[in-house]
């Protein structure tokens, strides 16, 4: 895993936009794993900018989120198609039927999520995934368990996910407590995986993945098989990580 230790959010956001823009420049038809939460808003923000500085098309790229709460239809407030529309899609050049973002709504979950892998498989793979980190380890919605789903699936969150998560809902009752996902065998299949991580609260966790072996106590832990993970964390999140595990794979 390469390890990049910057001074603050709006570094990561310039680093993994620098590496977001080099593959679309390399591959104009390249297809981006996306990822919501607090941490990509900053990034977003920067792809926007270059953008409109005429400094990267998306007319060819295609996209696959993560995940999207399972109940929520995408007009809600919350959802995860709402995000991305309002952080990112309706301010690029990016096709509508270019964008893939799960269904909070299907009935038949399991076709959906396989008609989601096959999609992923028929637009050649994912160039690059981009990640955020739970405070529990989780990738997508891969929350710590005895066993991991390795394809796209419906995952009952944690407590402290949905606690976590609590922070964008008025209401409690509201927040959801499934979510369909993509599985750590879809993340892992991208080329190129871009993980964020950014502030005090991620400090722990970004220790233990670097300290730890391969756990599903951790599911990002399994991101140590693959060859070419970079880790991009301001000072906050980094302070517990010693220097060397730069090195670690
Ligand atoms: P955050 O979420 O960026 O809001 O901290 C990250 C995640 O849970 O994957």
């Amino acid at each position: 895993m390469q390890y990049i230790k910057v001074d603050n959010g709006t570094s990561i956001a310039q680093t993994a936009v620098d590496m977001i823009v080099q593959a679309i420049q390399q591959k104009p038809h390249c297809v981006l794993g996306l990822a919501t939460g607090s941490t990509p808003i900053a990034t977003y923000k920067e792809l926007i900018k270059r953008y409109e500085q005429g400094n990267v098309d998306f007319s060819q790229v295609t996209t696959f989120n993560l995940d999207e709460y399972y109940g929520l239809a995408a007009s809600h407030p919350q959802s995860y198609h709402t995000y991305m529309y309002h952080h990112l899609f309706k301010h690029i050049n990016i096709k509508k039927q270019n964008i893939h973002i799960l269904d909070g709504t299907t009935k038949q979950i399991e076709k959906h999520c396989e008609q989601y892998e096959n999609k992923i498989k028929a637009c050649g793979g994912i160039d690059l995934q981009l990640l955020g980190i739970g405070r529990n380890g989780h990738i997508g919605f891969n929350e710590p368990a005895e066993q991991l789903q390795p394809r796209t699936h419906l995952a009952r969150l944690s407590k402290e996910t949905v606690q976590a998560n609590s922070r964008f809902f008025t209401n409690k009752k509201d927040v959801p407590q499934y979510a369909i996902t993509m599985g750590v065998r879809t993340i892992l299949a991208a080329k190129k995986i871009v993980l964020l991580a950014e502030g005090h609260d991620k400090a722990e966790i970004i220790e233990k993945l670097f300290q730890t072996g391969i756990t599903t106590d951790i599911p990002a832990s399994f991101l140590r098989l693959h060859h070419d993970v970079t880790v991009i964390v301001d000072e906050r999140a980094g302070s517990k990580v010693n220097t060397a595990a730069k090195e670690l794979r």
